[in-house]
């Protein structure tokens, strides 16, 4: 019986973790329940591991995103991943050892990236919860990250939404809905932002 619940509260324990994060900072977490294990790996389904580049994650949580971004064959060591919360950096240390984790804000990519200067990324994969925040500052996040991709490759955002939670700027940026994903609390959209011009 003690060995079943030992199990159970193993299984949860992120859900937990989570739930706390959304009681403590309920705008930056910005979410009910953990990513579902679904949308995670649609997102990561976008990775092209032979590029050769890491990969950048945007407020991994509790990391279900992580995890799948690393099934699909990225190296810990080529995983950038930035999440405000210091209570989740530091159980992501301990659960994905070699990942680069940053504690730092993604809005501020100048100084959360200071150790990754002039490095361009795969892709980005983003679990920020954009509908949080100012729509200037959205718009400036995905031009800020587009100059860290080589011209083609995407931004990865998921959104509660059923509208793209970043306006369109046709002659910057290209917005693509990637898939709706019912297996997920709540349902949800996840878009793609690429840039027009090389
Ligand atoms: C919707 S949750 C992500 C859920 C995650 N995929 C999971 O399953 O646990 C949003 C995450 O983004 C983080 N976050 C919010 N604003 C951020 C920012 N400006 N910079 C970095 N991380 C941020 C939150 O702390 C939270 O962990």
């Amino acid at each position: 019986m003690r060995h079943i619940k030992s199990r159970l509260a193993g299984k949860f324990d992120d859900e937990i973790r989570f739930i706390k994060g959304m009681i403590s900072q309920p705008k930056t977490v910005g979410a009910i329940m953990p990513t579902s294990t679904r949308m995670a790996n649609r997102m990561a389904s976008i990775i092209d591991t032979g590029s050769g580049l890491p990969v950048l994650e945007l407020g991994p949580g509790t990391g279900v995103i992580t995890k799948a971004i690393l099934a699909r064959g990225v190296t810990p060591e080529n995983l950038v991943s930035i999440e405000y919360s210091t209570s989740f950096v530091q159980h992501l240390r301990g659960k994905y050892p070699g990942v680069n984790f940053i504690n730092g804000n993604a809005f501020d990519l100048k100084e959360s990236l200071k150790d990754f200067q002039d490095q361009k990324f795969d892709c980005v994969i983003s679990g920020i919860p954009l509908l949080n925040f100012p729509m200037h500052q959205r718009v400036s996040l995905i031009e800020n990250l587009l100059d860290l991709m080589p011209a083609g490759r995407p931004i990865v955002q998921f959104s509660y939404s059923p509208m793209s939670p970043v306006i369109a700027r046709p002659d910057i940026y290209k917005i693509e809905h990637f898939d709706f994903i019912v297996r997920n609390i709540p349902p949800a959209q996840i878009w793609h932002y690429k840039k027009v011009h090389g």
